[in-house]
């Protein structure tokens, strides 16, 4: 049986939010199964902002998409024919799916996924987005009760879970986000103290809610934001940097903090770190994640677009603040 697969390829280098015309979506006949090879029908894509960074011919920490490459994506599909005895026909595979609805592979870097949960709750709590906010948090964070615990982009995947493991371990947490809804909905998952950056001041905001000090910064969005917090951390605060969404599209260099001396000052320590360091990891998290989702600890949204031809849209949406929780594409 001939399946044809729908693939979006890179044909520009987007400048900004993405454009349809800095892609193709291509409709071709895959090869025959060869001995060991697997057939993958995706599900869902996890729409995440560091694939805008893998489109910029720039070095990261993985190399950046070719031209006439197709699109790199994590994400669940299904094995719908199987010439390898390590995967039956009907599982369901987590690794790069890449923005195509099919495709053919040996397996190498795919996991087969016990079906616990719907697909988008395990992409999104018990997903890499889970562990990112878990091994951010608690490993680079160390949190202890009674910290003040400040999260950017805090409705989003990451700052949502990060902000909710902070309360129970027992923090003061402040969140940062844009807009009326996802601030009600983090006050409803029990955030202390929300700011809404669209709509307030969040320095003066920031400077009457946090009257002693900030102990964790969780830096989801980057920018002028952390000069602000710099001259708010305590003793010993930790600064973790987990992302700079506020300056994946811009051609600009952002302006950097002036007042770095503070760190000197409060002994304190800003630390990057990526989730993929932690995936020998991943079971500690996730055993810790569900538990806290049974008991109703994490609550979680899941913002699903749907169809193959929305993947450029999709992703624009996370630069826009259009997703309310996790971004996930239905393919
Ligand atoms: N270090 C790692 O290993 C790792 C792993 C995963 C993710 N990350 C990083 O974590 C961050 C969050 O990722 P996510 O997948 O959880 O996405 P997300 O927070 O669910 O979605 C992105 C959100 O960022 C906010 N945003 C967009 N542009 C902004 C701007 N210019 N200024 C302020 N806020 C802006 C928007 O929320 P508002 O409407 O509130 O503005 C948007 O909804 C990203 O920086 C990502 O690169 C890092």
């Amino acid at each position: 049986m001939t399946i044809n697969t729908k693939k979006w390829l890179l044909k520009k280098r987007p400048e900004g939010l993405v454009k349809n015309t800095d892609f193709q979506l291509v409709d071709e006949a895959l090869p025959e199964l060869k001995e060991g090879e697997i057939l993958i029908q995706n599900e869902y894509l996890s729409v995440d902002p560091t694939q805008r960074m893998w489109l910029n011919d720039a070095p990261g920490y993985l190399p950046p998409i070719q031209i006439d490459e197709v699109i790199r994506s994590g994400g669940m599909g299904r094995v719908i024919e199987s010439k390898n005895e390590n995967f039956q026909v009907g599982v369901l595979v987590n690794g790069f799916v890449n923005w195509q609805t099919h495709f053919v592979t040996d397996g190498k870097g795919f996991s087969v996924i016990p079906e616990m949960l719907p697909i988008p709750t395990m992409l999104n709590v018990l997903g890499l987005t889970g562990i990112t906010a878990y091994f951010g948090l608690l490993d680079i964070g160390n949190p202890k009760e009674g910290d003040t615990v400040l999260v950017s982009g805090a409705s989003g995947a990451t700052g949502s879970v990060v902000a909710q493991i902070a309360k129970i371990k027992g923090c003061n947490v402040i969140g940062i986000a844009g807009g009326e809804e996802k601030c009600s909905w983090l006050a409803d998952c029990g955030i202390d103290h929300v700011i809404d950056y669209k709509n307030s001041n969040p320095r003066s905001e920031l400077q009457k809610i946090a009257t002693s000090g900030i102990d964790i910064y969780f830096d989801n969005i980057g920018g002028p934001l952390l000069e602000t917090v710099l001259n708010m951390i305590n003793l010993n605060a930790r600064i973790v940097i987990c992302g700079a969404i506020s300056n994946y599209i811009s051609e600009d260099m952002p302006v950097g903090p002036r007042n770095l001396t503070n760190l000197i000052i409060q002994r304190a320590r800003m630390e990057g770190f990526l989730v993929l360091d932690y995936l020998n990891r991943q079971d500690e998290a996730i055993q810790d994640l569900s538990k806290w989702l049974m008991e109703g600890k994490i609550k979680h949204q899941e913002d699903i677009q749907e169809g193959i031809e929305n993947c450029p849209e999709t992703l624009n949406r996370l630069f826009t603040g259009k997703n309310i929780g996790k971004q996930i594409l239905k393919i």
